[in-house]
């Protein structure tokens, strides 16, 4: 059969790597993709949102799984599209990505159902949130969130009054995440540690992906702004038997049950963002999709066949499968381009590549591209290297020998990703 995978980045390389070794797959397309997929796919130059070319392309190419990796295709409807055509796609549907693509949306919504998560308020105006934040309830620090979809970039932590007025400002008049700050969600701030849990669900059942600790700091020690994720571990060294039971009965289970019974069947993967608090996990946030650069640490630890998975999720019945994954380690270090997570330059000619391949880690691709024989920066996180050994002493030592070996101008990474656990 054939597959199409949608979207760019190095989550999507890794999909489509895992999926390049079904044996049940003759062939793989991704759209756009990057430098690296086009080892293991074929690039298709269609643009992620440009849903009815995608759906053409697929239905031309008679392609019989269509996988969604970024938010923003879900968000605008790409599932249903495709189901409409009767063609088969694995992601939620418009309506259950509304958990992501709305953050108070997933509030209300969790609020309603007694699923854990921060107090808060929601305004509609700059006038209602001063009057919100006037009335002290939540003191400081307190978090402001812009209602839409901002890239990651909607959330700010505000440590006084003087910080908050200012953001509220940013988001809500000067509309610095553009329609994403029409509403603005004002939330307690809450302390602990932050793990991230994934599952795949398939509208009434979930199958719980292996654990994942993410980095999300640009600098070394937790310092510096956050981005999308500097590097991932696997397992979770924070995660133990008693939390994951927990997170599955009072978040998990209950978010997917609660959006069947209102009419928004959550069919694919779910990511919840969760704080450790001393009350127990609450969630910070809901994203319609796996993690990146969590899924390229889980693929390395996989041992099924991810088709067969995706596709049972869509059949309705994800528990079918008896799921294995291997009891390695697994890491993945982000090589990201000068700058990022501001401004930063692409274009930047990449050395290395194949010196580093040879160290036996796996090089994921994300904001790459290949032209004219060579490959070149071509965003903000530009490689994931990743690797899975018996102890995860051996992972990193063999992510950083191979990391070492690539360098383009400006290149920054963290040499601290998974250092908490060596530690121990
Ligand atoms: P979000 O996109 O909602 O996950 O927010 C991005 C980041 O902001 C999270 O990963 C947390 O580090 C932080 N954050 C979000 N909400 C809160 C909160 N209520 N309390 C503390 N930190 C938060
Ligand atoms: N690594 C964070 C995310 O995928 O949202």
């Amino acid at each position: 059969m054939k597959v199409l995978v949608v979207g760019s980045g190095g989550r999507e390389h890794a999909l489509a790597w895992k999926i390049a070794k079904s044996p049940m797959v003759s062939k793989v397309f991704c759209a756009p993709g990057n430098g690296g997929t086009r080892l293991v796919a074929e690039n298709v130059p269609v643009g992620e949102t440009d849903i009815e070319a995608l759906a053409e392309f697929a239905a031309g190419e008679t392609v019989e799984l269509t996988v969604v990796g970024p938010e923003v295709p879900l968000s605008l409807g790409i599932v249903d599209e495709f189901e409409k055509r009767g063609l088969r796609i694995f992601g939620p549907s418009k309506k259950a990505a509304e958990l992501e693509g709305s953050k108070i949306f997933a509030k209300q919504f969790m609020e309603r159902h007694r699923i854990p998560t921060g107090r808060f308020r929601i305004a509609d105006s700059p006038e209602t949130a001063r009057k919100i934040l006037a009335a002290g309830e939540f003191g400081y620090p307190v978090v402001l969130k812009a209602d839409g979809l901002a890239a990651g970039k909607g959330v700010m932590v505000c440590q006084n009054e003087e910080e908050a007025a200012a953001a509220v400002g940013e988001i809500m008049v000067d509309r610095k995440f553009g329609e994403a700050g029409g509403r603005l969600l004002i939330e307690e701030f809450l302390t602990g540690r932050e793990v991230s849990f994934i599952v795949i669900a398939d509208g009434y059942k979930a199958l719980p992906l292996v654990t994942t600790m993410d980095h999300k700091t640009i600098h070394e020690g937790g310092r510096g702004p956050n981005t999308g994720g500097m590097g991932t571990i696997s397992p979770s060294p924070y995660m133990n038997r008693k939390m994951y039971a927990q997170i599955m009965s009072t978040i998990i289970l209950p978010t997917i049950t609660r959006m069947l019974e209102e009419g928004r069947k959550y069919k694919g993967a779910l990511y919840a963002g969760l704080m450790l608090t001393e009350e127990g996990p609450k969630v910070l946030e809901f994203n319609c999709r796996f993690g990146d650069p969590e899924t390229q640490p889980q693929m390395l630890r996989l041992e099924n066949d991810l088709v067969d998975i995706l596709m049972s999720a869509i059949a309705e019945d994800v528990l079918e499968n008896e799921v294995t994954w291997n009891r390695k380690a697994s890491g993945c270090v982000i090589l990201a381009s000068g700058g990022y997570p501001g401004a930063y330059e692409k274009g930047k000619p990449i050395a290395g590549l194949e010196d580093a391949a040879r160290t036996g880690a796996v090089i994921f691709h994300a904001g790459t591209k290949f032209e004219n024989g060579r490959y070149l920066t071509n965003g903000g996180r530009v490689l994931g290297v990743g690797a899975a050994e018996p102890r995860l002493s051996e992972t990193m030592n063999r992510i950083y020998r191979a990391v070492d070996r690539i360098s383009f101008e400006g290149m920054q990474f963290r040499r601290d990703i998974g250092a908490v656990e060596l530690e121990s």
